[in-house]
Order: C-alpha cells, then structure tokens, then sequence
C-alpha cells in the first residue's frame, strides 16, 4: 500500500482518539500527520505512532499537502471541511450525517458495499454508529435469502454523543450517590440510572432523526431502496458500545442454525451464540475490540419468515472510526485514491448553503 499524507480533523474527540489508537493498530501507512480541534485544544500534544504531535487549528489550510482528511468533529465542520477537500484535492472520509445521504457521495461499509468506494468525487461518508452493525448483520443473510424488512431497537451507549455524554454519565452517577445528580446538558434527561427513548429530535412522522438515519443509510448502503426498516433508537447509562435486538424477516424460512453458519463465515463477524452456557455479546466484553457481535440467533415465532437476534459493536471503532480507517485501506487498495470533481465541489458547497 502507497504512503499518504493525512489529517485528523476532531483528533482529540471520542472518535478522533480511537482514531489514532487504530492508526497505530493497524499500522496505516500514513507518513505525515497533522491532527486539528477546535481553538480550545490548540497547542495541546498527543503521542502518535511514538512522536507527540500537536494539535493545530482547524482551517482549510490543514488540507495543505494532505492525501486524506478523517473529519470527526461537527457537522458544520464536515461541511466546511469537505469542501475544502474536495477543492484541494484530498479525500475527505466524514463521519458525520453531512453528506451521508446525497447521491453523490458513497455511503460505506466495506465488508458490505466496499466497491462504492470506486464512484466518490471526493467525499466518502461512514454510516451512523447504530446502522453500521445492522448492515453488518443483515447483509450476509440478505445474499443467501433477501431480507424484506428489518425491525430494530437499539441500546445505545452515550459515547455515541461525544466525549461530553461520557463525562456526563460519569458525574451524575457519583453524583446520584452524593446527594444529587448534576443536570443534564449532553442529554435531554439525566443518563445515569435511566434509560431515554430518544435520540436526536424528533420528526413529523413521530420517528427521531437517529431513528430515519437507520432506515435510510440501511437501504442505501443494502443497494435495496425497498426494504422495510423500522428502528427506535435508545440511550442507555452505557460507556461504549451499542446494542440492538433485531428482528429480520426474508423472502423464505430461515433456520437459526443456518443463520449462525453463514454469519460465523462472514468477514468482520463473531457468532457469541451458547445462552445455555450464559455466552451472549454484551457491552463489557465487545468494546474495544473490532468485530460485530452476533448471538441469541432464534426463530421469530411471530413470523414464519422471521429471526431475531442480539447485534453488538463498538461504536467508537466499528460505528466510527474503525469503519474510517477500512474506506482508507479499501481505496488504497482499490487505487481510486482521485481528486474529487467539479460536481463534488458543486455539491458540498450546495450542502452548506442548505
Ligand atoms: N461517537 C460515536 O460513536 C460516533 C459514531 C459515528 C459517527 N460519529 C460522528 O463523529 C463526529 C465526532 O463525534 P465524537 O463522538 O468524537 O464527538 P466529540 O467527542 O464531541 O468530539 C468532537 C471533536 O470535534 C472537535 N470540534 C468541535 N467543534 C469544532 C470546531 N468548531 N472546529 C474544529 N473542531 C471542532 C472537538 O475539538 P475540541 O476537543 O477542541 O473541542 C473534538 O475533537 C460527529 O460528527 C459524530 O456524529 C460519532
């Protein structure tokens, strides 16, 4: 694999510093790295890859000689941000919900729809941290036995807000045992001792826009525009790592066993499927580790067509950053490593006019 040149935009983030874990993991061929924030970490110094590195303000500027962007900050960040690599020539890899569902950025999972890779204009967007090992799960069922429709509900860990809703869980949990909870900023009701049926706002049809990113970013990276999904999407007093319960019905009868063998071949999955013995994905035992979680793989006795299943994945690695760092490998692997368009400059601009 060819040496690039990258940047991290939102390095010292949840997401960002998961970020340069894997980097380092993975030994990602990077050669230069410029790491950037907000104005307030400016000056700060982070180890990477054993040199300290230090963060820089965010500005186009920071795309100066750069082959990759990883933008994991803000929205309007990744909006800015992705214009301003697609007019310098760099790939950005965006981790926000800024450009996921335009038509001309692919959306990408590389174990799922990695050849999408092949058709960016200068933006690859990864999905939202509860799609991602949905479509991981589903995906390798779909091509033995179309899947028709998806029902999810998900417990969602509260690093998937950011670093803030992780200090937040933190203090109002020692501060429920020390006369009072501080309130909630991060959230919209306090986390600690609580679970919140709500993620993002809500939207007319009654769904949360977490809820409408599942099913839209499911059915386009699925190439299956069709298919039926529905989610609620819950915030649970977890550190990392989110859960769902998933129901799938197929085009045809589906045995558990069946089920199990051919996620137990696909790549990125781990089968954790022996109840009996007490073995079933759970948070405490999947964070920090890459793969998606599968178990409690049974007939869906409301369904004849129907499975239900227990799906677990870091979301700060495979919901996020790890996802980031396959697109990186799967374009350099494919050699579509191109400068983006005059229609992607179009386009990003649009998006920050929206
Ligand atoms: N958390 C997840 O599980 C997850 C999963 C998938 C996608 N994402 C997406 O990844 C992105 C980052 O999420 P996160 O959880 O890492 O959030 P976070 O912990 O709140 O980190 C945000 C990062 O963005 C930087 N930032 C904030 N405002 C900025 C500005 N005006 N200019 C430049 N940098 C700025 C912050 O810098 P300072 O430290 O200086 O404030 C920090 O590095 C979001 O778009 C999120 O939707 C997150």
């Amino acid at each position: 694999m060819r040496e690039v040149n990258i940047a991290v935009i939102g390095a010292t983030g949840a997401v960002g510093m998961e970020f340069l874990r894997i980097l380092e993991e993975r030994q990602f061929p990077a050669d230069h790295i410029r790491l950037t924030a907000s104005q307030r970490s400016v000056g700060k110094r982070i180890p990477v890859r054993g040199q300290e590195l230090v963060v820089q303000a965010t500005g186009p500027e920071s795309l100066e000689g750069v082959d990759i962007a990883f933008i994991s900050a803000t929205s309007r960040v990744s909006l800015e941000m992705g214009a301003a690599a697609v007019e310098a020539g760099a790939l950005a890899i965006d981790d926000s919900s800024a450009f996921r569902m335009r038509p001309d950025v692919p959306l990408v999972v590389p174990e799922v729809n990695g050849e999408d890779v092949e058709w960016h204009q200068g933006i690859i967007a990864i999905p939202n941290c509860a799609t991602t090992p949905l479509v991981m799960a589903a995906q390798p069922l779909h091509r033995h036995n179309p899947v028709s429709r998806i029902v999810a509900s998900t417990y969602q860990s509260v690093s998937g807000a950011g670093g803030a809703a992780m200090t937040e869980l933190r203090e109002q949990t020692r501060g429920a045992f020390q006369g009072g909870a501080p309130p909630p900023q991060a959230q919209p009701h306090q986390i600690a001792f609580n679970v919140i049926p709500r993620i993002d706002d809500f939207g007319p049809d009654g769904y949360t826009k977490e809820e409408t990113k599942v099913r839209e970013e499911t059915r386009k990276i699925m190439h299956s525009p069709g298919l039926a999904v529905a989610a609620t999407c819950v915030r649970v007093p977890v550190y990392v790592s989110h859960s769902a319960a998933v129901h799938m019905e197929f085009q045809h009868p589906m045995d558990a066993d069946e089920a199990r063998g051919i996620l137990a071949e696909a790549p990125g999955i781990t089968v954790v499927d022996a109840p009996e013995e007490g073995l079933y994905p759970m948070p405490v035992d999947v964070g920090g580790t890459d793969d998606v979680y599968v178990g409690r793989i049974r007939k869906d006795t409301s369904h004849p067509n129907g499975l239900v299943m227990w799906v677990v994945a870091d979301n700060l690695r495979k919901g996020a950053a790890l996802n980031a760092i396959q697109i990186a490998e799967e374009v350099l692997k494919r050699d579509c490593l191109k400068p983006g368009g005059k229609a992607a400059v179009a386009a990003a601009s649009q998006s920050l006019n929206d």
